[in-house]
C-alpha cells in the first residue's frame, strides 16, 4: 500500500509517499480502507522526533481515520465487511489502509460524508474524557476553552454549546474568534488583543469559570487559577507556551482548585473503549443530528501531506485538516 513514510526526523523532517506494507488486523482489530485522516498537532511533534508512538503501534503518522472495513480480525462482533467506520488509532492513519482497535472504532452515520467523519475521532474521545471524566463536568456549568479554533477548540464548542453549557473561548484572530462564536461559543476572546481572565471576569460578574480545558501551559497555568471559579477544574492537553511555569499556589488553595493533566494515546484499548461507549450515548446521537458537524479546514491528498503540515504550522487555519488516499 502507498502510505507516508517520515524522511530526516527532526526540525527539517520531511513527509514522502511510500510503498509500505499493509498491515494485517489482530484479534479484535479492524483493518480500515482508508478514506480520510485527520491531522494532529502531536503529529508535527512526531515528525519533529519528540512524540514517538507507544509501544506495537504503527510508526507511520495518523492517530484517526475514517474509511469502510476491508476485513476483521478474529472476535469482532459488532463490525461487518463495508461497513463505514471512523477510529482513534494510536498510528498509521496517513496510508491506504489502517488497523484499530475495534473498541475504538465508531460507525459512520449516513447524515455524514466519510471522509469528514476523520474529523471526529482524537476530538471528541479528547474533548469528553478530559472535560467529563477528569474535570467531572456538570450540567449548565460554564467552561473555558483556549485555542477555540483548533481540530479540538471547534469540536469541545460544539459539544459544550449542544449540552447546554456556556462556553467561553480563546484565539488568535478576529476571524477565528467569529467562527468560534458561529459554532456556539458565547464569547470568544482574542488573546492577542484582550486579556482572557479580564474578559471571563467581566461576563460571569466576577463569579469565574467552573472548567477549563487547557492546551497552551506556560503563563496561562497562572492565569487560569485567576479565570477559575470556587472549586473550579482546570485540566491540561498540552504546554505549548512551556511545560514550566513559576506558580503561586495560593489561589489554589483560597478557591479549592483542582489542577489536572492527561494523554489519550497511551492508555490501554480498554479505557478508549469506555470513552467510545460514552460518546455512543452522549455524543454520537449528536452528530448524527448534525448538531456536531465537522469543521473541515482543507481536505489534501495523502502525497501532500508536507504540505499539510506546512498548513497546521502556520496555524492559519480553522478546524481539521484531512489527507484523502
Ligand atoms: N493530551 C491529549 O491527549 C491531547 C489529545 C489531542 C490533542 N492534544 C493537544 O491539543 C492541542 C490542539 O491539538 P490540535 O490537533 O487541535 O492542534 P491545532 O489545530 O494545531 O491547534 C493548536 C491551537 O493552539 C492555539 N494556541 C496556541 N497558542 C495559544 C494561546 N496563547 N492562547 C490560545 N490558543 C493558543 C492555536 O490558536 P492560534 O493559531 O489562534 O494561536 C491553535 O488553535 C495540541 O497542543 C495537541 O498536542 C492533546
Amino acid at each position: 500500500m502507498q502510505a507516508i513514510a517520515i524522511e530526516n526526523p527532526g526540525p527539517d523532517y520531511r513527509l514522502v509517499l511510500k510503498e509500505q506494507a499493509q498491515p494485517e488486523p489482530a484479534a479484535g482489530e479492524i483493518l480500515i480502507k482508508v478514506a480520510g485522516a485527520g491531522l494532529n498537532h502531536a503529529d508535527l511533534l512526531q515528525g519533529k522526533g519528540h512524540y514517538p508512538p507507544p509501544p506495537g503501534a504503527s510508526d507511520i503518522l495518523g492517530m484517526e481515520v475514517s474509511g469502510t472495513v476491508a476485513a476483521l480480525g478474529k472476535d469482532v462482533k459488532d463490525f461487518a465487511a463495508g461497513d463505514a467506520v471512523c477510529a482513534l488509532i494510536p498510528g498509521g492513519g496517513y496510508a491506504e489502509y489502517a488497523v484499530a482497535a475495534a473498541a475504538a472504532c465508531l460507525k459512520v452515520p449516513a447524515s455524514l460524508a466519510l471522509v469528514d467523519a476523520a474529523a471526529f475521532p482524537e476530538a471528541l474521545f479528547t474533548v469528553w474524557t478530559n472535560l467529563f471524566d477528569s474535570a467531572r463536568l456538570r450540567p449548565s456549568e460554564r467552561v473555558l476553552v483556549h485555542g477555540g479554533s483548533s481540530g479540538i477548540g471547534v469540536n469541545a464548542i460544539q459539544m459544550l454549546a449542544a449540552r447546554g453549557h456556556e462556553v467561553f473561548t480563546t484565539a488568535g484572530s478576529d476571524e477565528k474568534c467569529k467562527a468560534c462564536v458561529a459554532l456556539g461559543a458565547k464569547r470568544a476572546i482574542n488573546y492577542k488583543t484582550e486579556d482572557f481572565v479580564a474578559v471571563i471576569e467581566a461576563e460571569t460578574g466576577g463569579k469565574g469559570v467552573d472548567v477549563i480545558l487547557d492546551m497552551v501551559g506556560g503563563d496561562y497555568v497562572q492565569r487560569n487559577m485567576a479565570a477559575a471559579a470556587m472549586w473550579g477544574r482546570i485540566v491540561n492537553i498540552a504546554y505549548q507556551k512551556g511545560p514550566k511555569a513559576e506558580i503561586n499556589f495560593i489561589p489554589m488553595l483560597r478557591k479549592r482548585l483542582s489542577l489536572m493533566a492527561t494523554t489519550l494515546r497511551n492508555r490501554r484499548v480498554k479505557e478508549k473503549e469506555v470513552i467510545r461507549d460514552a460518546l455512543l450515548t452522549e455524543v454520537w446521537p449528536l452528530v448524527a443530528a448534525g448538531k456536531i458537524k465537522p469543521v473541515v479546514e482543507a481536505r489534501l491528498a495523502l502525497g501532500d501531506a508536507q504540505k499539510a503540515h506546512a498548513i497546521m504550522a502556520a496555524s492559519g487555519h480553522i478546524g481539521k485538516i484531512i489527507l484523502v488516499p
